[in-house]
C-alpha cells in the first residue's frame, strides 16, 4: 500500500516514515525542505534499509502537488506538511495561512482528481485553545490563540465539512499533545532551527552546554508545583498512532478525531528532574515571568483513541528523556 507522507523528512513525519516501512507499507515522501533537510533520507535508509521515494516539491503549488499523483499510485495520505510555530505565527499570520491552508486544500483537490479517499491530518492539542478543565476530550469545544492554531480549527472545520458532503472520504484527525523524544538509534530526532521554543529540546540543550541555563515560564501556575503541566507523547508512539489510523479508515469509518497523548501530564521542574536522571547531567533553571499566551495545565484523556484505534501510548516520560539525550548527543556527529 503506498502512502503519500506529506512533510515526511521533519521531525513526527521521519519518524512514521520509518514505522511506515517497518509495518509493510511503501511511503513516497514530499517535502519542501523548508523546516528539515535531505540528510534525514540517508538516515532514514541507514535505520530501515529502505530509501523512500522523495519529492522536493512544495505543496503550494498545485501542480506540483498533481505531478506526484499522476507518476505515483497513491492510495492514501498523511499530512504533516505545515509550518507550525506559535510564536512565528502570531508575527506572519499571512504566511501560515497560506502555507498551512493552501497547501490543505490544493492537496485535497488533487486527493479528489485521483479518487485518493483516506486522510489521516495532523492537528494539535493547540485546537482546545485554553480548555475549561483537564483531562481533555475530543468534544471539547475549540478556539485559537494564535494564528497556528486557528490554521489546525480551519482545516478541520474543511474536513468535517467534506466528509459530511462527500461519503466517500474517510478522515482521521490526530490531535498531538506535547510530542518529544527520538528514534532508538539516535539517527533521527527533531532538530528546530535556531534557539529552540519548544522546551524537551531547549533542556537538551542545557545539558549538553550549547545553551546556558533552561527559563522555566512561570511558577505561579494553578499546578503542584506551580510550573506549567502538559502531556508528553513519545514520537514513536505518535507515529505508530498514525499507522493505527490508517489501518482504522480501511473500514471506511468516515470522519474519526482523537487525542494522542499518554493522559498523564508532568510539570515542568517534573520533566527537568527525569531529563537530569535520565542524562546523569544537572539541568541548570531559573524561574522568570509567563510566557503570554501560555496555559497551566493541559493533558489528554484518551479513551477514544484506545477504543477506536486500539492505540495507547507505551513509552513514558524516563524513555522520552533517555532517547532526546541520545539524540542531542548524536546529533552534531550525523550532521
Ligand atoms: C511546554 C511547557 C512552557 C519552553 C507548543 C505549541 C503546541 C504544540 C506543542 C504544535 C510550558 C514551558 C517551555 C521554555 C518553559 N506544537 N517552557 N521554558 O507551549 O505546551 O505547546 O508545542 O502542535 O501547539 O503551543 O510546548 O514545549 O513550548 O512548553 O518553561 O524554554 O514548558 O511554559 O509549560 P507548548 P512548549
Amino acid at each position: 500500500m503506498m502512502v503519500l507522507v506529506t512533510g515526511g523528512l521533519g521531525y513526527i513525519g521521519s519518524h512514521t516514515v520509518v514505522e511506515l516501512i517497518g509495518a509493510g507499507y511503501t511511503p513516497v515522501i514530499v517535502d519542501n525542505l523548508s523546516n528539515s533537510s535531505v540528510k534525514v533520507l540517508d538516515r532514514i535508509e541507514t535505520i530501515t534499509g529502505v530509501r523512500p521515494k522523495f519529492y522536493e516539491r512544495d505543496l503550494v503549488d498545485i501542480g506540483d502537488v498533481d505531478e506526484i499523483f499522476e507518476k505515483e499510485s497513491i492510495d492514501a495520505v498523511i499530512h504533516f506538511a505545515s509550518l507550525k510555530a506559535v510564536g512565528e505565527s502570531v508575527e506572519k499570520p499571512l504566511e501560515y495561512y497560506c502555507n498551512n491552508l493552501v497547501g490543505t486544500v490544493n492537496l485535497l483537490q488533487v486527493m479528489g482528481k485521483y479518487s485518493v479517499s483516506d486522510f489521516v491530518f495532523s492537528s494539535s492539542a493547540a485546537v482546545y485553545g485554553k480548555p475549561e478543565k483537564n483531562p481533555i476530550l475530543e468534544d471539547f469545544p475549540l478556539s485559537a490563540t494564535n494564528p497556528y492554531g486557528s490554521t489546525k480549527v480551519m482545516i478541520e472545520d474543511m474536513l468535517k465539512d467534506m466528509c459530511a458532503a462527500n461519503s466517500g472520504l474517510n478522515v482521521a484527525i490526530l490531535r498531538y499533545f506535547n510530542v518529544v523524544g527520538a528514534h532508538k538509534s539516535g539517527l533521527i530526532g527533531d532538530s528546530p532551527n535556531g534557539v529552540p521554543n519548544n522546551i524537551m529540546p531547549y533542556i537538551a540543550k542545557v545539558a549538553t552546554g550549547e545553551l546556558e541555563c533552561l527559563k522555566v515560564f512561570g511558577s505561579d501556575y494553578d499546578t503542584h508545583d506551580g510550573t506549567g503541566v502538559r502531556d508528553y507523547i513519545h514520537v514513536v508512539d505518535l507515529a505508530d498512532g498514525h499507522l493505527k489510523a490508517l489501518e482504522k479508515l480501511k473500514d471506511n469509518p468516515g470522519l474519526i478525531v482523537e487525542n494522542l497523548g499518554t493522559g498523564t501530564g508532568y510539570s515542568v521542574l517534573e520533566l527537568v528532574k527525569a531529563f537530569e536522571k535520565a542524562s546523569g547531567v544537572e539541568v541548570r533553571y531559573e524561574v522568570i515571568g509567563r510566557r503570554p499566551g501560555d496555559i497551566g495545565t493541559c493533558y489528554a484523556n484518551c479513551d477514544s483513541a484506545k477504543r477506536d484505534l486500539g492505540w495507547e501510548a507505551r513509552y513514558g516520560i524516563d524513555d522520552m528523556c533517555e532517547d532526546s539525550w541520545r539524540w542531542e548527543c548524536n546529533a552534531s556527529s550525523v550532521g
